[in-house]
């Protein structure tokens, strides 16, 4: 059973989503690839969180563990109070198609499906018929810009716009949880603050839990929380709504004037000067699964 006390994370209440102790290794021995070494996540409902690190840090792996598409070799993930990690396949499956939107890095469309068809996807499996469902998927379209290209395959779209897509898919059953890796990577400037506009709605209007990997600085201060990964680690944290982005005190830099977009520009500055490999192509680093078994 899904808890729906997406209260404030506290005793005797759930969080939306909590991750204790994850770690994630590939490979064994001295091949091993350690993706997360023991993170901590906890974040109450209706609150927008983006993750923010050098490529290879692990954002990837945390979000899909997060949302059930990795299993961590050790830890605990709760989402909406139910462990993943002790769940069956299909239970997880159901689970995740039910409560939560995951937007890949590498967008993850089927090529032979029509834009219309990708977003009609998610209701389709859900048992909602088509036919009844398909405005629902064309107002998700036409909220990410993209109502005159319903007919459109992947193929025939731009990167962005497939992209714009990959959001609407995962935004048009209304999840209480939605997962996104670098949502706006691949948009311009305009485009991408519109995205960053329906996330925030999402959270805002929906009361809907959002956590975002990105790369831009722009985009995380958008957030409620930022969280900042380096190897596998919980390095830091900020939150740039608060004015907690404002570093105080001894440095002196937290004089007024000071923008959290420069806070966290500078802090990933200089998380990307210790040793970090650098930022590969989205999608580059790890396949994401097919989206007909991801869904
Ligand atoms: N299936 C896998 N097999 C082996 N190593 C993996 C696998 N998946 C991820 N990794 C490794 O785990 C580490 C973390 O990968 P992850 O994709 O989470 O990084 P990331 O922070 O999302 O990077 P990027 O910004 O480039 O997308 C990397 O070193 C990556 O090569
Ligand atoms: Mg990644």
């Amino acid at each position: 059973m899904w808890n729906d006390d997406f209260g404030e994370p506290g005793p005797g209440r759930s969080a939306a989503l909590r991750m204790t102790a994850v770690t994630r290794r590939h490979g064994r021995g001295r091949s091993a690839v350690h993706a997360l070494r023991g993170v901590d996540v906890s974040l109450s409902a209706g609150s927008f969180t983006a993750v923010m690190g050098p490529s290879g840090s692990g954002k990837s792996t945390l979000l899909q563990c997060a949302a059930g598409l990795d299993r961590p070799t050790a830890g605990s993930v709760r989402l909406g109070g139910q462990e993943l990690t002790r769940m069956g396949r299909r239970a997880l499956t159901r689970l995740r198609r039910a409560h939560v939107g995951f937007v890949f890095q590498s967008f993850n469309l089927l090529p032979s499906l029509t834009a219309e068809q990708n977003v009609l996807l998610p209701l389709r499996l859900a048992g909602r018929p088509a036919r009844r469902e398909r405005p629902r998927a064309r107002e998700a379209l036409d909220r990410v810009g993209l109502a005159d290209r319903l007919h459109s395959r992947p193929g025939e779209l731009s990167g962005g716009q497939q992209q714009r897509v990959a959001l609407a898919r995962a935004l048009v059953t209304e999840p209480e949880v939605i997962c996104a890796d670098e949502p706006t990577g691949a948009l311009d400037p305009v485009t991408a603050e519109d995205v960053l506009a329906l996330l925030r709605d999402a959270v805002d209007g929906l009361g809907a839990t959002v956590l975002m990997v990105t790369h831009d600085p722009a985009a995380a201060a958008c957030a409620d929380t930022v969280l900042f990964l380096a190897d596998g680690h919980l390095v830091d944290r900020l939150e740039p709504a608060s004015g907690s982005a404002v570093p105080r005190g001894d440095g002196g830099t937290g004089a007024p004037g000071v923008r959290p977009v420069d806070v966290i520009a500078d802090r990933m500055r200089s998380l990307s000067g210790a040793g970090a490999r650098p930022r590969s192509a989205p999608g580059a680093a790890v396949p994401a699964p097919p989206a007909e078994v991801a869904l």
